[in-house]
């Protein structure tokens, strides 16, 4: 078989492998981008695995775990608290963090905080930036009152020169902004592509492993996900953080979707300010409008994310159906959750949802996945049908089941006394044996309790 080539098209955006052309590669939907390579029949083979190296295979060493030195995990402590606690404690040295959000959204200025913070306190940070010049980097920090001693800039998009340069200072903490902005020479391929983001982002982890280096790494995504550069980086990287909101308030959540060295439930708040960001110590009630109007559909509930309640402001919006199937659209919650409720309604509660349409809410662009949700769902939409306020100083808690029947949920007591704190007066909840102080408990056993409720609580 020697000597038989096989040519084969190799897509230059994703790396995607066929055997005939076209003008679209059917992976990534780039046009144009297929090129012909030729291979040799031994190489197709051995990518696959084949016989021809099987001979000169050394044996990988195994490794007896009891006899491995435990020294724990050091950490880095940013002593900016909202994003130690999302990081689980401060950032590990030698790992590589990717920080994802929306162009604007202040990524930048995040992590020009985080290099200050580190500066001051672990020596030298390496700032690399292929999409902002010195002078505009300067002007950043100067306005977020940083350190510019112990921060050293590097302006350069290749990744072999800047990794050159780094290894030679050897820097506590590396940041990369951004890693589309980046190239590495072994790649043919555009900066941005997704062959380069891996392949610089590989880099960047052999970088950070070999020498004990933390490295972050700034990647954009689109607001629907549309390109999937950072994403996937997600495998390759130790820790995701994405900094997320809706673009009208100044409220930026930091959340981590994926960490090797801690917790993923914990999220961190910071508020943007004329001289960068905040943090916002007692995040409570920043998600919901303190000072709002009674408007039907609107019920305030409140959720835990790792280990602290925040109030979320549900808000539905129900109109009658004036063309084919009733619509269910939802922003923040759970699609398929919202069709379950309203045909638990329907069915359980006599609320005729048949042939209406329902838009559904999250306020402030928080993303919420707790069940303890679901009582407070049900009551924004039938606020919201029957035209009736609900008070804005009453929390609503509970699961919701097929049956109508409401359940208890998790911590139930913490969040009440969150409710209490912040000066609400009453709370819907499930019937259980909790003692609150001042509140006054509305005991709600199923969905027609609730309907029924729905006058006295306006
Ligand atoms: P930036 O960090 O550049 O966003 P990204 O790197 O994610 O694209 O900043 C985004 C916005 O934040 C910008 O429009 C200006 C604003 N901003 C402030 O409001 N206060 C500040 O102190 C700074 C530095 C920026
Ligand atoms: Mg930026």
């Amino acid at each position: 078989m020697s000597g038989k080539t096989q040519n084969i098209y190799v897509c230059a955006n994703c790396d995607a492998q066929f055997s005939k052309w076209s003008g679209r590669c059917l992976e990534c939907g780039a046009w144009g981008t297929l090129k012909m390579e030729t291979r040799k029949q031994e190489e197709i083979d051995s990518r696959l695995g084949g016989k021809a190296r099987e001979k000169e295979v050394s044996q990988a060493e195994i490794i007896n775990l009891e006899k491995i030195a435990e020294n724990g995990l050091s950490r880095i402590k940013t002593n900016i608290s909202e994003l130690d606690r999302v990081l689980g404690g401060g950032i590990v040295p030698g790992s590589l963090v990717l920080l994802a959000g929306e162009p604007g959204i202040g990524k930048s200025t995040i992590v020009a905080q985080l290099a200050d913070a580190i500066g001051k306190s672990h020596g030298d940070v390496i700032y690399l930036s292929g999409e902002e010049s010195a002078s505009q980097i300067k002007a950043r920090l100067v306005r977020l009152n940083c350190n510019l001693e112990k921060i050293k800039f590097i302006s350069e998009t290749n990744v072999e020169k800047a990794i050159a340069a780094i290894s030679s200072l050897a820097p506590a903490l590396v940041v990369v902004d951004s890693i589309q902005a980046v190239y590495s020479t072994e790649v043919l391929a555009e900066a941005g592509g997704l062959n380069q983001i891996r392949a610089s982002a590989v880099k960047f982890l052999e970088l950070a492993k070999e020498n004990n280096i933390a490295v972050i790494l700034v990647g954009h995504i689109t607001k629907d996900g549309q390109i999937a550069g950072p994403k996937s980086l997600e495998h390759i990287v130790d820790t995701v953080i994405y900094l997320e909101t809706e673009t009208a308030n100044n409220y930026r959540v930091l959340r981590a979707t994926k960490n090797r060295f801690g917790s993923v439930n914990e999220l961190g708040i910071f508020e943007m300010t004329g001289s960068g960001f905040k943090e916002v110590i007692n995040p409570g009630a920043v998600f919901i409008e303190t000072s709002g109007e009674k408007i039907t559909g609107s019920v305030i509930s409140c959720i835990l994310e790792g280990t602290r309640p925040f109030l979320v402001e549900i808000q539905a919006l129900v109109t009658k159906t004036v063309f084919g199937y009733p619509q269910r659209k939802s922003s923040g919650f759970d699609l398929n959750r919202l069709q379950v409720l309203a045909s638990v309604l329907t069915k359980r509660a006599k609320v005729n949802l048949v042939n209406q349409d329902i838009i559904l809410n999250v306020v402030g662009g928080f993303r919420v996945n707790d069940p303890g949700l679901d009582l407070a769902v049900c009551l924004a939409i039938t606020s919201s049908l029957l035209n009736q306020v609900i008070d804005r100083k009453t929390l609503v808690l509970g699961e919701v089941g097929l049956g109508g029947e409401v359940r208890n949920v998790s911590k139930l007591e913490q969040r009440l006394a969150e409710a209490e704190k912040l000066g609400f007066n009453r709370a819907l909840a499930p019937d259980s044996e909790i003692k609150v102080k001042k509140l006054e408990l509305v005991k709600i056993k199923n969905l027609e309790d609730m309907v029924g409720q729905i006058a006295q609580i306006a």
